[in-house]
């Protein structure tokens, strides 16, 4: 059987993770070395040079990540939006252009708009689960990306991944999406015509909040290679330990995800008895937020 005819949870437990032929550690070590040691000049050991360009805990990630979205190519970040930074750069130049949810993840809005905006690339934020809105934003040979998450964050509006390639393939245009929600356990965007899949790994990915971390899928390979190149030119890996512990949360996120749908489920259906409840009752009556020194969002 190959990895690939494995079922997912095999996929994740195994994906990347041979053991170590020394002891036969069933678990890679994790490598923090900056530097490798060469064989002479350019005599390098298995590719590897320097840890920016390549580090064997991350790519035991990388291919664990690729393995379960289904795409050929993984690339690992120290945030999601580090991962996003990368991917727009690595396809987009000034004058191109980015149709984008109007209730995309805040901070991938600040990105393209405040950051990429700045450096001439444009973006028009459109409903995405309105395909004849979606159809009218995209310029054809200028807008380079239609980026849209399903579901959404925070409104959780879905869209149909397969429909939306058609419309950006047909402008020339490639198709991202954000499966930071759903997660590849509940869907693989790559299988139903998405060029790229992004990821916050903060989330359900890595699963116990206690580490940040972006990816990007691809199964292209030049697509792969342009991607590839930011990586290392822009140098926003996962360091050995952010991507070590990305690679344990992965092994258990398909019964993670289980128990989330059921609890969700559960919720839902509470709710459903409860038609009279007041929206503040569900919130609760939170405190207000202290105001903080930190970056405006
Ligand atoms: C859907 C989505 N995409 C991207 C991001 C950005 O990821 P990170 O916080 O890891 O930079 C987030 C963060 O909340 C998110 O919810």
């Amino acid at each position: 059987m190959s990895a690939n005819e494995a079922g997912f949870n095999t996929r994740a437990v195994h994906a990347g993770q041979a053991f170590e032929p020394r002891t036969g550690a069933v678990v890679p070590p994790l490598h923090f070395s900056s530097t490798y040691a060469q064989d002479g000049i350019g005599g390098l050991r298995d590719g590897y040079e320097y840890g920016r360009g390549g580090n064997p805990t991350r790519d035991a990630l990388q291919e664990q990540l690729a393995a379960l979205e289904g795409g050929t190519h993984a690339f690992s970040f120290s945030s999601g939006l580090a991962a996003e930074d990368s991917l727009i750069r690595a396809v987009a130049r000034p004058g191109d252009h980015i149709v984008l949810g109007n209730d995309a993840y805040g901070g991938t809005y600040r990105l393209i708009n405040r950051v990429l905006g700045e450096w001439g690339i444009g973006n028009t934020p459109v409903d995405m689960s309105n395909l004849n809105a979606v159809a009218a934003a995209v310029a054809v040979n200028k807008t380079r990306i239609v980026w849209v998450e399903t579901p959404s964050n925070p409104m959780m509006k879905i869209t149909d991944i397969e429909a939306l390639a058609k419309v950006a393939h047909d402008a020339g245009a490639l198709l991202v999406v954000d499966n930071t929600f759903a997660s590849p356990y509940l869907q693989t965007p790559l299988a139903l015509g998405a060029d790229v899949v992004v990821h916050s790994t903060t989330k359900y990915i890595g699963g116990h909040s206690d580490v940040v971390g972006g990816a990007i899928v691809v199964k292209d390979a030049e697509l792969a290679e342009k991607i590839g190149f930011v990586q290392f030119a822009v140098g926003a890996v996962s360091g050995p330990m952010d991507a070590f512990l990305t690679t344990r949360g992965l092994k258990t996120l398909g019964v993670r995800m289980d128990r989330h749908s059921e609890n969700a489920q559960a919720v839902a259906e509470w709710l459903l008895e409860r038609p009279r409840l007041k929206p503040c009752c569900i919130r609760g009556c939170l405190p207000t937020r202290a105001t903080s020194s930190r970056p405006s969002r």
